[in-house]
């Protein structure tokens, strides 16, 4: 079997009592750009600045092409890295500022004139290489920041919510940007963000962070689609979740009973459950019905209408269930009820028993 490009192997870290990193194990292939996504403090920038070297791990390994790389200095890694705020040197020019790796390294003055002017046109900062840091906008700064770690091709970028500083309409337009650079350049990229959004449109995977553990790796659809655990679940995209008991399991799915006396048709369960205990439905606004009937698959539930907004090309409705649980329904412009829901009306919640799934409660 060939070895993955880059191996994040059983990777722990602890910090005196703190487990920062909890056995983070993920492979990545050569030209990817995976985003860890996650809460703060779920170890995504310990995992980076262990990859960069700048920590060592208590236990595990870092392989690239097979080979652990954890010998290696810092410097040597060839592992380029941009961190969140503006780590430019004031006293330096844009120029310089970029140059600054290849003087490290011992490049030629005219090779290294070559290499500043196709980064600053990569980063379309053109004729900017004399100003100084200072004289810069916050956008422009981390241009000059991810010139810089780019500029003497590696491999390997890191890169650790570079944009957070940044308004939105400038963090879009540098995602695009970094879209653009990846596919031009095909360097490997490691993206640390808690932004669901930007998680999304860059990531060719995710990596879902949690606790100091990994809960997920997956596409952005792959992830909606089918989340593995409640917290990823709950984590990527808009979710309502009804707990009920488990009266019947079977097969790996699960029969819920709520507090009303409704008992819906078996759904897939993810995790651990026993008749009796707990477990979550999930169900996402655009993927559940409402009608006037219930279906008659068992997979619907009676609820009362509270509110109904229009948004334009869609309307969302607020129901509520028999034990008082709010749910928040996407009903599309075609839709027959469309414009004629009211608050207090008696509907059903219906869903695809086939795609649903519930999820067991500790
Ligand atoms: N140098 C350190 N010494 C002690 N504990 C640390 C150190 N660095 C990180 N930690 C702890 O390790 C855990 C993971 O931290 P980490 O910085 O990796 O989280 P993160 O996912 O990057 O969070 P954020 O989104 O806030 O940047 C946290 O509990 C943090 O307090
Ligand atoms: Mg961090």
């Amino acid at each position: 079997m060939s070895s993955p490009y880059l191996h994040i192997d059983g990777v722990r870290k602890v910090y005196n009592d703190v487990v920062a990193t909890d056995n983070v194990d993920l492979t990545i292939e050569q030209g990817e750009l995976v985003t860890f996504l996650g809460p703060s403090g779920s170890g995504k920038s310990t995992t980076l600045y262990i990859l960069a070297g700048f920590q060592d791990p208590t236990r595990g390994d870092i392989r690239i092409r097979g080979k652990s790389i954890l010998s290696i200095p810092p410097h040597k890694r060839q592992i380029g890295m941009v961190f969140q705020r503006y780590t430019l040197f004031p006293h330096l020019s844009v120029g310089e500022n970029i140059a600054f790796p290849l003087r490290v390294r011992r490049m030629n003055q005219s090779e290294i004139a070559e290499r500043v002017t196709r980064a600053l046109a990569l980063v379309r900062l053109t004729g900017l290489e004399d100003r100084m840091p200072a004289k810069l906008s916050g956008g422009q700064q981390q241009r000059v920041a991810l010139a810089r770690a780019l500029v003497y091709d590696p491999p390997v970028l890191l890169m650790d919510e570079p944009l957070s500083a940044l308004d939105k309409k400038l963090r879009e337009e540098i995602q695009v940007e970094i879209r653009r650079i990846h596919q031009e350049t095909g360097v490997t990229i490691l993206y640390v963000t808690h932004d669901q959004d930007e998680a999304l449109r860059l990531s060719d995977r995710i990596a879902i962070f949690n606790r100091g553990r990994i809960e997920q790796v997956g596409t952005g659809p792959e992830l909606y689609e089918n989340p593995a655990t409640h917290f990823v679940a709950d984590f990527i995209g808009d979710s309502t979740f009804l707990a009920g008991e488990i009266a019947e399991l079977a097969n790996g799915k699960v029969s819920l009973r709520f507090s009303d006396g409704t008992q819906l048709s078996p759904v897939r369960l993810h995790g651990d459950g026993r008749r009796g205990g707990t477990a979550e439905l999930l169900l996402r606004p655009e993927r559940v019905d409402l009608a006037a009937e219930p279906g008659g698959t068992g997979a619907s539930l009676p609820v009362t209408v509270e509110d109904a907004a229009f948004l334009g090309n869609a309307m969302l409705v607020s129901v509520r269930t028999g034990w008082g649980q709010q749910i928040v329904i996407r009903i599309g412009f075609g839709h027959p009820l469309s414009g004629r829901i009211k608050r207090g009306d008696a509907m059903h919640v219906r869903w695809n028993p086939e795609t649903a799934s519930a999820f067991a409660k500790g």
